[in-house]
């Protein structure tokens, strides 16, 4: 076979053109298993090349593994190539004959589209959207520049899957001064969703059951039936889900795991109130059922002080609690936590190790300071008065519009709407309203029980932007209606 450098114009180094050469000559089918190549004096003579330059090429050829050096014979392609000519004609050269892409064989898919890309909408009404523009970028830039001048080098590595010692060291003071949460041990995750996806993969079996809320927040419910879990609908009412129903379905079935949003239910807004929690733990502790109380926006309570949690409470350990930084800060932060017995607390901690060992590092110690500093409580106070002060706007403007029946919640960051007109459709009036740039959300996507659709509620966040743009946004959508 004659050789050729691949490109005389390249600015490449020309041992490795020669490199290339013989590599793609190989792919390509042109030399086989076994082949003898010329020698360096031919090869460096027909190439004008210096002895020394093929000297080079052959050797690295020879440590990537594709010739060999044989006493007597010289250079050759290796015998043991794993594959035949054929093959590597066709993956060689896929101008002539185009590979067959491989189907893979998805075996734990989710059934629908979760992931998304933050589209630009000019008036996003999405219930779980905190407004960045409120949040303190410069006061938060000054700590992570700080840990980045001087960072704890013991902390760049794998360990402390937990999360790093100020963090959970401010998060656990934290918990104990706003949310009565004293006796538990502290992991960090990248946000609630991993926290879920763990819990779900250490107490599920397939075939386990999972009592979830009748409306409830998709991507946990997609974690567990990841893990091969069925879920179980629990009711619920203006009160939050109904603990005779849970009773009922306890009776009936296999549940090893309840999921609940007790605070403000996703995507209902509803408080379960103290008595049902109360009734609901005796259940759980009675049946020896872990609870995960996923509590994520906490401090945005607005009638009174938000109800503690279940987890401060809970004599027996079975709250898995877990919370997150995403609605305080915004999303992309990738930091929850979770509130965990001892025992609960070293199976996350090695499990994480199996997905991405820890969450990063730089965050957790600017968070940490920010924390400390004492700025993280000042943005709190000030988001939480400015959430207030955007849901009473929000309630006078669709009390005046009337095209909605509704609950004033009593926090959260969203509304629950019933359209009063019985002739329109929730998930249409979605669909028509992003066509002119509005997102809202419809009760079509809560409900695990499809039939339980009325097509009539939709999701109206109203943290997410500022009162005037609410006003605009909304007066567009009751356009539409
Ligand atoms: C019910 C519920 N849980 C948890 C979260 C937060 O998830 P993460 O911490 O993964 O951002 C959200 C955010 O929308 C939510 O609505």
């Amino acid at each position: 076979m004659i050789i050729n450098l691949i490109d005389e114009g390249s600015r490449q180094p020309k041992y490795l053109q020669l490199v290339d050469t013989v590599r793609q000559a190989i792919r390509k089918g042109q030399l086989l298993a076994g082949d003898s190549l010329p020698s360096v004096r031919e090869l460096s003579h027909n190439l004008h090349l210096n002895r020394h330059t093929v000297m080079k090429a052959f050797a690295e050829l020879i440590a990537e593994g594709w010739i060999e050096s044989k006493e007597r014979v010289g250079y050759r392609v290796v015998t043991t190539l794993p594959v035949d000519s054929s093959y590597l004609a066709a993956v060689g050269d896929q101008s002539k004959t185009p590979p067959r892409k491989i189907e893979y064989r998805f075996v734990k898919a989710v059934s629908h589209q979760l992931a998304y890309s933050d589209s630009d909408y000019q008036y996003d009404f999405s219930g779980g959207r905190p407004d960045t523009a409120l949040f303190p970028f410069a006061e938060f830039k000054s700590h992570m520049s700080d840990v980045l001048s001087r960072p704890d080098v013991r902390q760049l590595g794998y360990g402390e899957s937990e999360g790093t010692p100020e963090l959970i060291a401010e998060v656990k003071r934290y918990l104990r001064k706003a949310r009565a949460i004293i006796d538990r041990d502290i992991v960090i995750t990248n946000g609630s969703q991993e926290a879920i996806y763990i819990v779900a993969q250490l107490l599920l079996h397939a075939g386990d059951e999972v009592a979830v809320e009748a409306l409830g927040y998709p991507p946990a419910m997609a974690a567990f039936a990841s893990a091969g879990a069925d879920l179980v609908a629990i009711q619920q009412d203006k009160n939050g889900i109904v603990p005779d129903d849970l009773v009922a379905k306890i009776q009936q079935g296999n549940i090893r795991l309840i999921y609940l949003t007790p605070l403000h239910q996703y995507p209902t807004t509803v408080t379960l109130t103290v008595s049902r929690r109360m009734a609901i733990y005796q259940l759980a502790a009675t049946h020896g059922i872990p609870i995960i109380e996923d509590d994520y926006d906490h401090e945005f309570h607005y009638r009174c002080q938000p109800l503690a949690p279940m987890a401060s409470q809970d004599p027996q350990q079975l709250v898995i609690y877990l919370s997150t930084f995403s609605k305080i800060m915004f999303p992309g932060t990738r930091i929850g936590f979770m509130a965990l017995s001892a025992s609960m607390a070293e199976a996350v901690k090695n499990y994480r190790v199996l997905i991405n060992h820890k969450s990063n590092v730089f965050m957790q110690s600017a968070l940490a300071r920010w924390m400390k500093e004492g700025g993280f409580e000042r943005h709190i106070r000030r988001t939480t008065r400015i959430n207030q002060q955007r849901r009473d706007h929000a309630i006078a403007m669709l009390h005046e519009m009337d095209c909605f029946e509704f609950d004033t919640p009593d926090g959260g960051m969203a509304l629950w709407l019933k359209i009063k007109k019985p002739t329109v459709s929730a998930a249409a009036l979605a669909q028509q309203a992003q066509k002119i740039g509005i997102y809202i959300q419809h009760e079509g996507a809560y409900h695990l029980v499809a039939g339980d659709n009325q097509d009539c509620f939709i999701r109206v966040g109203f943290a997410g932007m500022n009162k005037a743009d609410f006003s605009l946004g909304m007066r567009l959508l009751a356009a539409l209606l």
